[in-house]
């Protein structure tokens, strides 16, 4: 996108307009006077005759949007991430066209067995290898040892970088992965290969992934043959992560915390904690949550975000994990369009997750199920009408027969959960309202068209914010919809916005359309 170079200053709004869209060129700010009148505007190529020159803007790159050094440190074009997304709905596609696109993406690898984790990565491997990515590494802490092969397949398989999300706490896992193969290069700098970005939504747990492993941790792992003591000791001197993603009102998990509140609290505490310990290297705080136009990109990277983390709108891509017919209802939603409901992994702690409402009644039943568990103490408590409407409307099928199916399931993976089920009914019917949760997040992987209705789609208001900034241009058509082309798209009116703000600081009467983008088919 070149800019036409003309030697003409333009004072027109129209033209101001479309001169901010050309970030790659310099573009003078200059004034004029006729009489008492004083007009600043902008000239684009050579400085023309008959104005004042007051100054001009370089060219600004969508690859200098962020900090540069998580280029550097990342082997990226863009300071821009896909988020890990569950299930696999961060397939292997959705992170090779991130990396293809000079970005970085983290592949879903939460609520997947660590055999189809290690197959996702030999893929990414064998197809992109050089190319950055990664893979999200997520706490479990009812299935410790998942959190601890998952992360001993990173290491093993030579993955750089890993999305540590769900911590409360930092486990020996993600220790382990974090210093292992960190050495001196040849000039005596510390060299760390693998790289933990950490999505954190509270100051506390920024504070731990930013400081160095604790050290009793690091020492045990020493012992277990983990670290090797060298490992240990360089480690001492690094913060388990360089980077954490502060993560506001998302699609999922979420704290629903707004980011212009969070983003500073968080910066703030990074370099308090880089000061306390004296870094050699930088630490940076990226931005995620609600992030689907360029205006909210430009916001974050305005804040001071190191990095941009996109999510929800990932999720409406082609190469998503979730059906067609998933994609076309979240391209219908609005910015509001979206609920918490009970989230399937904790449900009887009452934790939620921010789903799509609109076009499926899955939050709506899901927390009718969430109603029913508190006030009953088993599902012979369940009235007989309620019972009646759960089992035709929700269950389709008795909830004798699902207790079977669930029965069966644990049986397989955790037979102490059918143990305890027996003996305690309202734990038997967290297990069959369970059942409901986690199958209609696989109706909307499979496009199962009997379960469109309960379609749980994980989804923040960054999709709804989207779907208005791209109706009418060719992102209308979910078929068009490409990670890489929304990237593109994001950064360049990031680019485009920041400069409208740059002109309105030298005094221009910039107007409000410059700080629109209108989504356009862009090259790599
Ligand atoms: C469908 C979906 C699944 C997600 N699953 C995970 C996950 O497994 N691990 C994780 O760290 N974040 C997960 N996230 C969060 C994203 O990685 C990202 O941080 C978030 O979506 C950014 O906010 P946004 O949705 O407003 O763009 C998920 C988000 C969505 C939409």
């Amino acid at each position: 996108m070149r800019a036409t170079v003309s030697a003409t200053a333009l004072f027109d709004p129209a033209e101001i307009v479309a001169a901010v869209q050309h970030v790659r060129e310099n573009l003078h700010v200059v004034r004029r006077e006729s009489g008492s009148v004083s007009e600043i505007g902008v000239a684009l190529g050579e400085l023309p005759q008959g104005v004042d020159w007051v100054g001009t803007l370089p060219p600004l790159y969508p690859e200098w949007l962020g900090d540069r050094s998580f280029a550097e440190a990342h082997g990226t074009r863009f300071a821009y991430c896909t988020g890990a997304m569950a299930n696999g709905i961060a397939t292997v596609e959705v992170v090779e066209a991130a990396a293809r696109h000079g970005c970085l993406g983290f592949f879903g690898a939460a609520g997947l067995l660590p055999g189809r984790v290690a197959q996702a990565v030999d893929r990414l491997n064998a197809e992109i290898g050089g190319l950055p990515f990664g893979v999200n590494l997520i706490h479990s802490p009812q299935e410790p040892r998942v959190e601890a092969e998952v992360a001993e397949i990173l290491v093993q398989k030579g993955v750089m970088a890993v999305e540590a999300s769900a911590f409360m706490r930092i486990t020996p896992p993600v220790v382990r992965y974090a210093l292992a193969g960190v050495r001196r290069d040849e000039q005596g700098a510390i060299h760390r290969p693998r790289r933990v970005v950490a999505k954190v939504s509270r100051p506390e747990v920024a504070r731990q992934f930013l400081s160095p492993a604790p050290e009793s941790m690091v020492r045990e792992l020493v012992q277990q043959g983990l670290l090797s003591p060298a490992e240990a000791e360089l480690g001492r001197r690094l913060p388990v992560a360089e980077d954490v993603t502060v993560e506001a009102d998302s699609g999922g998990h979420t704290d629903n915390r707004p980011l212009v509140a969070m983003f500073p609290a968080i910066a703030d505490l990074a370099r308090q904690i880089a000061r306390e310990h004296g870094y050699t290297r930088p630490l940076r705080v990226g931005a995620a949550g609600g992030l689907g136009t360029p205006a909210s990109v430009a916001a974050a990277y305005a804040l001071g975000a190191a990095y941009v983390m996109t999510g929800s709108v990932n999720q409406g891509c082609v190469e998503s994990g979730v059906a067609p017919a998933a994609r076309a209802l979240l391209a219908k939603a609005d910015v509001a369009d979206v609920a918490m409901a009970p989230a399937a992994d904790m449900f009887e702690m009452g934790v939620n997750v921010q789903v799509l409402r609109r076009g499926t009644m899955f939050a709506a039943r899901a927390q009718k199920l969430r109603e029913l568990y508190l006030a009953h103490r088993s599902m012979d408590d369940i009235p007989p009408n309620e019972r009646a409407k759960l089992e035709k409307e929700v269950f389709q099928a008795s909830l004798a027969d699902i207790w079977a199916q669930t029965e069966r399931y644990f049986t397989e993976r955790d037979p102490a959960q059918v143990e305890r089920a027996r003996k305690d009914g309202k734990h038997q019917m967290a297990l069959v309202f369970r059942w409901y949760l986690g199958k209609a997040s696989r109706w909307a992987i499979d496009g199962d068209p009997a379960r469109l209705m309960d379609y749980q789609l994980w989804c923040g208001p960054a999709m709804g914010a989207f779907n208005a900034w791209a109706r009418g241009s060719f992102l209308d058509d979910p078929a068009q919809r490409s990670v890489g082309q929304v990237a593109l798209n994001l950064l360049e009116g990031a680019a485009a916005i920041t400069r409208a703000g740059q002109l309105r600081s030298f005094g221009v009467a910039v107007p409000a359309e410059a700080f629109g983008f209108v989504p356009r088919p862009l090259a790599v």
